[in-house]
């Protein structure tokens, strides 16, 4: 039994203070089973507990490229757990202020747990970041000195009960980060029709077998919970072994339900309007769609001149607003992705306003 316990327990440190207090009483015969049951649970809350704290993604490069410095404004326009926030006001004292918005109350209120040493130093809004300029003029700010956006769902929201984000387990199909909004995934699947499902798989999920999927959710409708769905997909996709084949349509509801594609463009907008003159912003995507919108958006905004070239001579008189800070994206380091398994498929673009 110690055994079993033993291999079933050996990842992990918290695991080997669980075999430090099982060793003596397991050589009870009454109470093995008991105890290694309870101590099995244990482990299994432990691991759950460990998996929902949030790490965040590239901090050293955030650091180096928002150019973190004492003083001045800062956005977060995606606290989460506050792990960025927590970074930005760190090594922005002591008269840096942030101001943090997320959609998820949930989450910040972790994060105001998570900032409470720098009480008095940041203000977290509940909302989205594409409303970030209305909500900054009610706070009086006019500019800040860079913008964080790190997007997607943390780790908590994909761990904990209630979000219906994941398809490891069976929950209410909802994937809402705003719990006062009214569109739910499962409105999305039970009601929208087939035509729509297969342009939201096929868009947001860039799901190749997007006409199958929406075909046999509208002859099984009504369906309930996110493993309804996730076994749904799995019969009509081939499997894979490298990924759920649920993922891309998980994907896909995720950005419908959340309006996250229309949210980013605006966003952008609003963190180039509201970037001081040599202020950064920060742009940390997790899938190709996103980081297409932020790549264009860069782009577009530093370019010099947009006339064709079959001009001889520039009419357009375009003044760039923004210099890339790197051209090619930034990754995460192999050291960061063997510690972090989900920050694997983030990528990094920094930009500086120059007007
Ligand atoms: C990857 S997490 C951010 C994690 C955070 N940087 C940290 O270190 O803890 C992404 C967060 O963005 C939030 N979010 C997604 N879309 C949003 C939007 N349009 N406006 C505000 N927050 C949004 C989600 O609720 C989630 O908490």
């Amino acid at each position: 039994m110690f055994i079993l316990s033993f291999v079933g327990c050996c990842a992990g440190w918290c695991n080997y203070i669980l075999i430090i207090i099982e060793w003596p009483v397991c050589r009870l015969p009454a109470g093995r089973f008991f105890l290694f049951c309870t101590l099995i649970l244990l482990r299994k809350s432990v691991d759950i507990d460990l998996n929902s704290i949030h790490i965040p993604v590239m901090v050293n490069e955030i650091v180096d490229g928002l150019q973190l410095r004492s003083g001045g404004n800062w956005l977060d326009g995606t606290v989460g757990d506050g792990g960025h926030s927590r970074i930005i006001l760190e090594h922005t004292g002591p008269g840096g202020y942030l101001l943090g918005f997320d959609k998820d109350l949930q989450g910040l209120k972790t994060a105001e747990q998570v900032l409470d040493s720098y009480r008095g130093r940041f203000k977290l809004i509940q909302g989205s970041y594409a409303n970030m300029m209305e909500k900054l003029a009610d706070e009086n700010v006019g500019s800040v000195s860079g913008v964080l956006l790190d997007l997607g769902i943390s780790s908590r929201q994909v761990e904990l009960p209630g979000y219906g984000f994941s398809f490891n387990k069976s929950e209410d199909l909802d994937m809402r980060f705003d719990k006062s909004e009214t569109l739910t995934a499962m409105h999305v699947v039970n009601e929208y029709p087939y035509e729509i499902l297969c342009q939201i798989f096929r868009e947001y999920g860039e799901e190749r077998y997007s006409k199958r999927i929406a075909r046999r959710i509208v002859s099984d409708r009504p369906l309930r919970t996110t493993s309804d769905l996730a076994d749904l997909v799995k019969q009509c996709i081939p499997g894979s072994v490298n990924r759920n084949p649920a993922t891309r349509v998980f994907q896909a509801l995720r950005i419908e339900v959340n309006g996250e594609l229309d949210d980013l463009k605006v966003g952008l907008v609003g963190a180039l309007s509201l970037l001081e003159k040599n202020g950064r912003m920060a742009v940390i995507s997790y899938h190709s769609l996103e980081d297409r919108i932020v790549k264009n958006f860069m782009r577009d905004n530093s370019q010099f001149c947009e006339c064709s070239k079959n001009i001889p001579v520039c009419v357009c008189d375009l003044e760039p607003e923004l210099r890339l800070i790197n051209r090619k994206v930034i990754t995460p380091s192999k050291e960061e992705i063997d510690g972090n398994r989900r920050s694997r498929s983030a990528r990094l673009r920094i930009a500086e306003k120059i007007v």
